[in-house]
């Protein structure tokens, strides 16, 4: 049940982000762990819940203020508190075995360390610190021969390095939905390639884990040259992929490392320019754990698609 207070109450712990894609998002993700661990938990006796970008557990929504009218009195702004992933995994049921939060912000993590205690009980573990840093480090010392995972990257924007989906791809037991910044990706790759500087160029290499992005993603274009046979600019390169192509190439990029990539959910689902992908990736290579999974992400993606996308 969400708590409802007056937005003049608003401080630094709240945790404000997102949009109306964000209850998509959660609400997709959420559908998924209920699906995954009712499927899983009479199989393994090791389910585990990893939030690598987890925030406070809770968010803070803003409900605008509305005009009083002949019937109706007026309603200031108010502010609710929604439940946010970290709170979301822990109420699933059947229940996770473990669930570990990351996040780098200490406050948050000191939030996260509320939730856990108002969990007694549960095997809840709070790291704080770069999830890129503490993945890569140690997601590969697990044994996960009998344990299986559900990982949840939801980062602000491109946070997400490409060794930190290598490391978790080379486990073999965890599937992902990872929040692609897609907005981030065609902010960095601009229009001309005379645009992309040095910081940008590390950055889209570190996002897409290979420098050959410039060769898919640019061509060629003529130089301009006026009727008297002047240069009026000079050869360019650029961007041929629009946003679905650039979609698309990170789909491909993903498939080089994970056995399944389903296709991505557009966020938000409505408004352009599309700003993020919500993909779903599993690195189990075993075809039951790939039919499952399948059946499961694409199930879920398409029914948030025909109840949350328009046809075009
Ligand atoms: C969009 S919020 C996550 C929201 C959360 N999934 C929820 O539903 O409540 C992103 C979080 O990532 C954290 N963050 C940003 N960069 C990080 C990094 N490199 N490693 C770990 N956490 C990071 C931020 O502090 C923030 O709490």
């Amino acid at each position: 049940m969400a708590l409802v207070r007056d937005a003049k109450t608003l401080s630094t712990d709240d945790h404000e982000f997102g949009g109306q894609h964000t209850e998509i998002k959660l609400e997709l993700v959420e559908k998924y762990l209920k699906a995954y661990s009712t499927a899983l938990r009479q199989k393994f006796n090791s389910l585990w819940y990893i939030d690598a970008f987890a925030g406070t557990g809770s968010r803070t929504v803003r409900i605008d203020a509305k005009d009083g009218d002949l019937l109706d009195e007026p309603v200031p702004e108010r502010v609710e508190s929604r439940r946010g992933s970290a709170k979301i995994a822990l109420d699933i049921e059947p229940r996770f075995d473990r669930l570990i939060f990351m996040d780098q912000k200490p406050a948050h993590c000191a939030a996260l360390e509320a939730l856990k205690a108002s969990h007694p009980g549960r095997d809840v573990h709070v790291l704080n610190g770069d999830a890129n840093v503490i993945i890569q480090n140690n997601i590969n010392r697990v044994d996960w021969s009998s344990r299986r995972a559900i990982m949840f990257l939801d980062p602000y924007g491109m946070e997400v390095a490409w060794e930190t989906l290598q490391a978790i791809a080379k486990t073999k037991a965890i599937d992902v939905w990872f929040l692609f910044p897609l907005s981030g990706l065609y902010r960095q790759a601009a229009r001309n390639i005379s645009g992309v500087d040095a910081t940008k160029r590390r950055a889209l290499t570190t996002m897409l884990g290979t420098d050959e992005w410039e060769a898919e993603l640019y061509s060629p274009v003529p130089p301009i040259i006026d009727l008297l046979g002047t240069l009026e600019a000079p050869e360019e390169r650029q961007r041929n992929a629009d946003v679905a192509g650039l979609e698309s190439y990170v789909k491909r990029r993903l498939e080089t490392i994970f056995p399944l990539v389903a296709d991505p959910f557009p966020l938000p689902p409505q408004k352009k320019p599309q700003r993020f992908s919500l993909f779903f990736a599993a690195s189990n290579p075993s075809p039951k754990a790939i039919d499952l999974a399948n059946r499961f992400a694409r199930h879920i993606i398409s029914a948030g698609i025909s109840s949350h996308v328009r046809p075009r």
